[in-house]
């Protein structure tokens, strides 16, 4: 069941435009995305009341969508304004329409009841558009997975020893214990790798001479809003202390999987970066081989959900590691026990 009250990224600012619709399902819900003349984006179900053709298969007229099966016209608000060949419209010639706010880069969509819609649940992710953070967004990943997969996979940074071997992991992690925390309605897991060497990637950012002091801390509000702070400093300095002066590289992932159904996901996903901001080629390695690491995550999550599927019920085991997806769950069930019974 997927929380309804709640903001989801529906797509990249970029993905709409007002040349044409725009079709993606979203918790099991197809919907077209079009902007109006001003820009402002707008969401529709993709269902026209009249004979169900899709609407993302239609054209925008000015501010409006026409249905290209029989020409219905509507509005932004979801009501047909249009019924070529008559001059009536029934008061039932309406479809949903959703609210959206755009907002880091993202249009972000309400997908429950639009007079609980309140823009101060949207994550404050100002980083993204800071002038001192450089911000790269990738195309989103199509994942054949639950989406609760990927929050357990961000909420959890043991396997980047194993995953990520190559890149930013390594065996140094395991050393070092983690702690979990529920602070201001957000999951918190902590954890600090003092005096080890830097990862192959965070080296090649930030050319270490010696050991690091690297931290790993993951905040997480329900239902899928993760962000990944990420980074070392050369050892001894205070960062963990909060000493912000020293030779550092400072980065964060932010994710927001969107459902598309129970089994698949829009993969939402943006790094940030406080170093190098300028840097060709710091910003090639960010939108190139990061995402080549998220990709090593995609084919074991995928693989996960698969068996899954073939083996529904088996038993699983739980470790020290599931702290944090667990806590992350346990707040979500929560919300959505609490959404349910509050929209009877
Ligand atoms: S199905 Fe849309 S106008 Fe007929
Ligand atoms: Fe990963």
């Amino acid at each position: 069941m997927f929380l309804r009250n709640a903001w989801y990224v529906a797509a990249w600012d970029r993905e709409v435009s007002k040349d044409k619709p725009f079709a993606r399902t979203l918790l099991n819900e197809p919907i077209v995305f079009y902007r109006q003349s001003d820009g402002t984006p707008v969401a529709l179900e993709d269902r026209c009341c009249h004979r169900h053709a899709q609407l993302s298969l239609g054209v925008v007229v000015g501010d409006n969508l026409r249905c290209g099966y029989h020409g219905l016209k509507f509005d932004a608000a979801g009501a047909c304004v249009e019924i070529p060949g008559q001059d009536r419209i029934p008061p039932d010639a309406r479809i949903r329409s959703y609210p959206v706010i755009e907002r880091w880069n993202w249009i972000w969509i309400w997908m429950g009841d639009p007079a609980k819609a309140d823009e101060s649940l949207i994550p404050d992710w100002w980083w993204t558009t800071h002038p001192e953070w450089a911000c790269t967004r990738p195309d989103p990943f199509h994942m054949r997975c639950h989406y609760q997969l990927i929050n357990d996979n961000v909420l959890d940074v043991t396997h980047l020893a194993y995953v990520h071997s190559s890149s930013i992991g390594s065996a140094a992690i395991n050393e070092f214990p983690m702690t979990t925390e529920r602070v201001d309605g957000k999951v918190r897991m902590t954890r600090w790798i003092i005096d080890r060497p830097a990862p192959p990637m965070y080296q090649g950012f930030g050319q270490f001479n010696a050991n690091v002091d690297r931290w790993q801390i993951v905040e997480h509000q329900a239902p899928c809003f993760s962000v990944n702070f990420a980074g070392c400093a050369d050892t001894g300095t205070g960062a963990r202390e909060g000493n912000r002066s020293g030779h550092r590289i400072d980065l964060m992932a932010l994710s927001a999987p969107t459902p598309e159904s129970e089994n698949t996901t829009h993969y939402f996903f943006c790094f940030v970066r406080g170093f190098n901001l300028q840097d060709a080629t710091t910003e090639k390695m960010f939108a190139e081989d990061f995402v080549r690491v998220f990709r090593e995550d995609v084919v074991v999550i995928e693989a996960q959900q698969r068996r899954m599927e073939s083996l529904p019920g088996a038993p699983q085991i739980s470790i020290a590691v599931d702290a944090a997806p667990m806590a992350a769950r346990r707040m979500l069930d929560e919300m959505i026990e609490k959404d349910v019974r509050t929209s009877r």
